[in-house]
């Protein structure tokens, strides 16, 4: 698990530190505060003892006290001055990312999970995956953000902050990744019963890395060989699979759930709901709603040599 402030990219720094200040500076103010209201009641208590209101200050001493509470109601003023000054500064450094030759994917959200669509003036070059983002380090990205439903929030702290994706409007963020390595991404809009299931992993690779990777994504899936996992592609392509999902290379193109083309690649199954293996596969398959109550896939309750078989060719989706 990533630390949601530990900046992977431009973007996310400025906002750390705007973060780190008002921290740091509410901090001090709380402090101050506490102490005058702690002095305050000192004073009463004090003033209580001794039997005198306090309503007969000597006159220099409550000159003092009214430049103690002038100087403390301008010195408030400055903070919060200063304050707004430094989230001007921030909003004018996000604006900053140079874009040029930055990478485009397209990420529509869905109840509940991502589709990425790799962008390219090349017709063959564009290709789609789910609930991964991998992108190359060093490289700025602007990711069109789509609703297919109701209104979700792209959000991979490491990377920037939140982004709705509202139904029938396109928004862009831009941001960049400075290092490697792997990040949480996760809703940040309650989106209904699966809201908290609908994450994704966003990791940046090594450009010849994720130029490697890329190449691997846009080839079709790979023939099945072993009897199992080409009976399991039977069972896939003449059953309901295929109604929602899509394989490259098959007629499989579904387009109402995540491409598997490359699916046993990914990390997890059902937008962060369980780690991919291929018993949390066949559970899935029998049962999605056991998994993920309310999600659009149906139960399949297959004779088991069916399931072993369809999970058999899944895995060979790699
Ligand atoms: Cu999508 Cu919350």
């Amino acid at each position: 698990m990533s630390d949601a402030l530990d900046a992977a990219g431009p973007q996310a720094a400025w906002i750390a530190r705007l973060w780190w200040i008002s921290l740091w500076l509410c901090v001090a103010v709380f402090i101050g505060v506490m102490a005058a209201l702690a002095w305050a009641l000192w004073r009463a208590r004090r003033a209580a003892a001794t039997g005198d209101p306090g309503g007969n200050a000597p006159p220099g001493k409550d000159r003092a006290l009214r430049v103690l509470v002038g100087s403390a109601t301008l010195l408030s003023s400055v903070l919060l001055v200063g304050l707004l000054e430094v989230s001007v500064l921030t909003d004018r450094g996000l604006a900053r990312l140079p874009r040029g030759d930055a990478l485009s994917i397209r990420v529509t959200a869905h109840q509940w999970w991502w589709e990425m669509v790799y962008e390219d003036d090349r017709a063959d070059h564009v290709f789609a995956t789910a609930n991964e983002l991998v992108i190359p380090v060093g490289r700025p990205v602007v990711v069109t953000l789509e609703a297919d439903d109701v209104i979700h929030s792209f959000w991979v702290p490491n990377l920037h902050g939140k982004k709705d994706l509202i139904p029938g409007r396109s928004t862009t963020i831009e941001f960049r990744a400075d290092r490697a390595g792997r990040f949480v991404g996760r809703c940040a809009e309650f989106c209904g019963l699966q809201h908290a299931f609908m994450a994704y992993d966003v990791v940046a690779l090594p450009p010849d890395r994720y130029a490697q990777w890329a190449d691997h994504e846009r080839a079709a899936a790979p023939e099945p060989r072993a009897a199992d996992a080409v009976r399991g592609r039977e069972l896939f392509l003449t059953g309901s699979c295929m109604l929602c999902h899509a394989v490259q290379g098959t007629s499989a193109q579904g387009r109402r759930g995540p491409d598997l083309t490359h699916f046993a690649s990914r990390s997890h199954i059902g937008a962060g709901s369980i780690a991919n293996s291929p018993q949390a596969l066949a559970r899935w398959i029998e049962d999605p709603q056991k998994l993920k109550p309310g999600a659009n896939m149906p139960s399949h309750f297959l004779p088991a040599d069916d399931l072993a078989a369809l999970v058999a060719y899944l895995e060979t989706l790699t």
